[in-house]
Parts: C-alpha cells; sequence; structure tokens
C-alpha cells in the first residue's frame, strides 16, 4: 500500500506532490463509497479518535465527525467551551488526559498557530490540524483543490485567485502551497491592508483590482472578512470593502465571463459575496462540503495506515 511521507498532517507545507495525489485518489475511492445506499466502510474499527476543537467550528468538525464515523471509527468529541480548559487546564494535560484514554488520533482546532506542531512533538498520537489561528488549514486546502480537480478537470496550468482578507487566513496559505504543489497558477486579490507585504515572496501574483482579478482566473475562491481576529480597523466600513471586493450578478455582467466560485464558509451574505452569486449555477461551495467528508476518510485513513 502507497504511504504517505508524513506521520502528522500538521501543514500542507510539508506535504509532497505525491502525497496531495495519494489523498485524491484515496478520497475519489471514498467519495463512491458515501454515495453508495450503505456509506459505512469497516476498516478503522480498532482506531479511537479524539475531536480536540478549542475553536468554533460548523464544517469542519461536523466533516471530521462524519468521516471517522464512515469508516467505523470509534470518537471523542472535545469542546474547550464545555470543558476543564474553563478551569485552567492546560493544553498538554488536558490532551495527555485524553490520550490516558488509549486515543490513536487527534484532530485538533486551535486558536494559536503551531499548536498541533507542539502536540506532535509531546504526544504519541497522530495529529491532523484542523485549523490553527492564521497559520494552516490543510483539510481545507485539500478538499478546494479536489473539487477545483472535479470542476475543471486538472489543477495544473488552471488559474486561481483567492479574494479577500489574506492576511489573517489560514485558508489562503494552504491553499497556495496546496494549488502551486499541483500546478496551479495562483493570485491574491484585496486592499492593501489585508494582503501581507512580503506575499509575493511565495510566488503568487498580487491584484488590488477585483475586475482585473476576475478576468484573469478560472476558479474565484472568496474568503470572509475575519473581525475576530482583527484588533485594528484595515479597511473604513463593511458597505465600502463590499463595493469594491463583494461579489454580485452586476460584476459578472462587466467582465462577460463564466468562472467558477468557491468560498470555505462560513459565508457573510452581502459583504464578500451576495446570495445571487452564493447560490447561483456558479457557484460549488456546497460541493466543497461535499467533498470535505472524502478528503477527511482519506487523510484519517492513510495516516491510520502507518499506526
Ligand atoms: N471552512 C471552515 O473551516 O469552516 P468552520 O470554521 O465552520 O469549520
Amino acid at each position: 500500500m502507497e504511504q504517505l511521507s508524513v506521520k502528522h498532517l500538521l501543514g500542507i507545507k510539508e506535504l509532497t506532490e505525491n502525497d496531495i495525489h495519494l489523498i485524491f485518489k484515496t478520497a475519489e475511492s471514498f467519495k463512491q463509497v458515501i454515495n453508495r445506499p450503505i456509506k459505512k466502510v469497516p476498516s478503522l474499527r480498532d482506531i479511537t479518535i479524539a475531536n480536540l476543537f478549542f475553536e468554533n467550528s460548523t464544517r469542519t468538525k461536523l466533516s471530521f465527525e462524519l468521516a471517522e464515523k464512515r469508516l467505523s471509527a470509534d470518537i471523542l468529541n472535545f469542546s474547550a467551551a464545555q470543558s476543564s480548559v474553563k478551569k485552567g487546564e492546560t493544553l498538554i494535560d488536558t490532551v495527555n488526559n485524553i490520550l490516558s484514554m488509549k486515543v490513536d488520533m487527534v484532530v485538533m482546532r486551535h486558536s494559536k498557530p503551531g499548536a498541533p506542531h507542539f502536540l506532535s512533538q509531546k504526544v504519541n498520537a497522530r495529529i491532523i490540524n484542523a485549523g490553527d489561528g492564521t497559520h494552516e488549514h490543510p483539510t481545507q486546502a485539500l478538499l478546494d483543490a479536489f473539487s477545483i480537480k472535479e470542476k475543471l478537470g486538472e489543477i495544473n496550468g488552471k488559474k486561481i485567485v483567492i479574494i479577500g482578507d489574506i492576511l489573517h487566513s489560514r485558508v489562503a496559505l494552504s491553499n497556495i502551497y496546496c494549488l502551486q504543489k499541483c500546478g496551479a497558477e495562483v493570485m491574491v486579490c484585496g486592499p492593501h491592508t489585508l494582503i501581507p507585504k512580503d506575499i509575493h515572496l511565495l510566488g503568487v501574483k498580487v491584484e488590488h483590482n477585483l475586475i482585473n482579478a476576475l478576468k484573469w482566473c478560472d476558479i474565484a475562491n472568496v474568503l470572509r472578512i475575519q473581525l475576530e481576529r482583527q484588533d485594528i480597523q484595515y479597511f473604513p466600513s463593511l458597505r465600502e470593502y463590499s463595493m469594491l471586493y463583494g461579489l454580485n450578478k452586476e460584476i459578472f455582467k462587466k467582465i462577460d465571463k463564466e468562472i467558477f466560485i468557491m468560498h470555505p464558509g462560513p459565508i457573510n451574505r452581502g459583504v464578500e459575496i451576495t446570495s445571487d452569486v452564493a447560490d447561483s449555477s456558479q457557484s460549488i461551495i456546497l460541493q466543497q462540503v461535499e467533498n470535505g467528508v472524502a478528503i477527511r476518510m482519506a487523510v484519517i485513513y492513510l495516516l491510520a495506515a502507518q499506526i
């Protein structure tokens, strides 16, 4: 059996191109499984997985949980808000207590960049990063790239623009690494204040004009403004942001070109995207969510194969 080059999924940066293709190939098989009348396989009956969410989540949490259930793993769900973290327990004490219950794998979301990397050096379990602060969100990038491949037939040579709050986005960084490893050209688009100054060093194009960006791309991946991570004001108002960088049907009339629209969620309707675009046939937002389950099944299955 082909194996991943990594023991943990901490970020896309550490993955090889072969790892990404192996995850896609495995996810294609699991996508067939989850579309069958019997959606489960017994592959991970002997594996226990803890889902540790120290930060809020809807899609990622439910998608991992469903992926684990489809693989027949045993699951522990931990949410910091209802835990002894609120009484002052440290991350490492929390995790060691959970691991003493014989857990094989940990899926962790945390607000601090590097938290899953720290954990991988301290505990004897496979770690999957489900989003660490503004750093990486590897399974989101994998499901995004998988959805692009499904829609366009291939990723190599395609042009993808990521629009919005690049500065605070873990989705943007993981997408840049993943799409470039798959041979795509990547552009970022947004106001100067929300684009990191040195981002061109990653080999991405930078564009501040939304129309130019949309004319250039095959697919636009639209990001939410992450107000919860902004301690200062980066633009005058959401209304002005929306006028300059929000996607709506009028803009698509101006560019006269069919492109597909992605969004990792959660959507702020009327800010970065209007409902007539988010819910249109151009949008592949719900296909991304569907593919998330197959991608997470593939990642868990491939990491478990090394235990
Ligand atoms: N895309 C994403 O990470 O969404 P959640 O925060 O709801 O998990």
